[in-house]
């Protein structure tokens, strides 16, 4: 039984679409949990098992997990540094507890060493991974969404400037849709043993040339102002957002201008046996997303 966890999320709803269409899994074989199993009802009809499971509760996470022979488990969302750990380390126990004999984990590029300021949480998490009494475990050390532009490129082509703090550092982003694939492909797999990988797209971009081809793509004009750090929680505060949330957001561009999130290796082409999708085929689809 391959058990997905966060299955209501972006990532975990791609990854049960793999599961089922690109690596053949029977509905029946698949249990996909979340807080609230109403979410998943579309699941349940296809005959996928929907269980409920919350990462703040051991005894309920292992009851949750009971029966699944390999389990993914996707990071959860909280934003607060710290928070995260709890949750995963809770999820580790009850894998153990469950006797899960192989866990996927979604983490981050370079965790102990990253700028971004909930890496310690997917560190810790990975140490965790690596102390469990489970068999064998697969960490995918997934880069940043293309889909993340979502929340900045709308609005900066609105005001024509988007305010940067990565000054000349390069971003090896990839589709969702593409980690959602490789997590699927390990998870249906029959790998073992403790292995981790880093999954990036098949290039690198500085925010400026980023801004270039969005630029191109939709006909709109785009300056990036490269600004300190410092100077881009300011901004964000005055903008209104709560200061822990633009911290965390300020942490991404410097982790980007530190190198933290570049780097092209062939991972995911090893685990997929294809080539991840190409930022400016992904731009190019979603010219009117981006445009919005
Ligand atoms: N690499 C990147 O660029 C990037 C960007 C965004 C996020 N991420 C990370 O990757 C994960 C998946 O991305 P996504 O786009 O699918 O995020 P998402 O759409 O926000 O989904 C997050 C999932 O986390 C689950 N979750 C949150 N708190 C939980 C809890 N206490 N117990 C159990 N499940 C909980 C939610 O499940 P239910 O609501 O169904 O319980 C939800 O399905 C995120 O959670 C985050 O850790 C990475």
């Amino acid at each position: 039984m391959y058990l997905v966890t966060g299955a209501s999320g972006h990532l975990g709803k791609a990854v049960i679409h793999h599961l089922l269409t690109t690596n053949k899994i029977p509905a029946n074989k698949i249990i996909a949990t979340t807080r609230e199993p109403s979410q998943l009802a579309d699941l349940a009809a296809k005959g996928i098992h929907v269980r409920a499971a919350n990462f703040d509760d051991v005894g309920h996470l292992t009851k949750a997990f009971e029966g699944a022979t390999r389990l993914l488990l996707i990071s959860t969302n909280a934003m607060e540094p710290g928070a995260r750990i709890i949750q995963h380390l809770n999820a580790i126990k009850a894998a153990e507890n469950a006797k899960v004999g192989h866990v996927v984990y979604t983490s981050m590029p370079n965790p102990t060493t990253s700028a971004v300021l909930f890496a310690p949480d997917h560190a810790g998490t990975e140490k965790a991974l690596n102390a469990a009494k489970i068999a064998g475990f697969t960490i995918l050390r997934n880069n940043w969404y293309f889909e993340n532009l979502f929340f900045s490129i709308p609005q900066a082509l609105k005001s024509g400037t988007q305010y940067s703090a990565a000054a000349q550092g390069k971003l090896a982003h990839i589709a969702r849709d593409d980690l959602a694939r490789a997590a699927a492909t390990v998870l249906a797999s029959s790998e073992g043993g403790k292995n981790t990988y880093t999954l990036s797209g098949a290039h690198e971009y500085t925010t400026d040339e980023i801004a270039k081809l969005v630029s191109a793509a939709t006909g709109k004009p785009l300056a990036v102002v490269h600004v300190p750090v410092d100077g881009l929680i300011q901004g964000m505060l005055g903008a209104g957002l709560p200061e822990g949330m633009a911290r965390m957001f300020a942490s991404f561009d410097d982790a980007i201008s530190k190198g933290n999130l570049s780097g092209k290796d062939d991972d995911f082409k090893k685990i997929t046996g294809v080539a991840p999708q190409s930022f400016e085929a992904w731009v190019k689809a979603n010219t009117s997303a981006l445009s919005a």
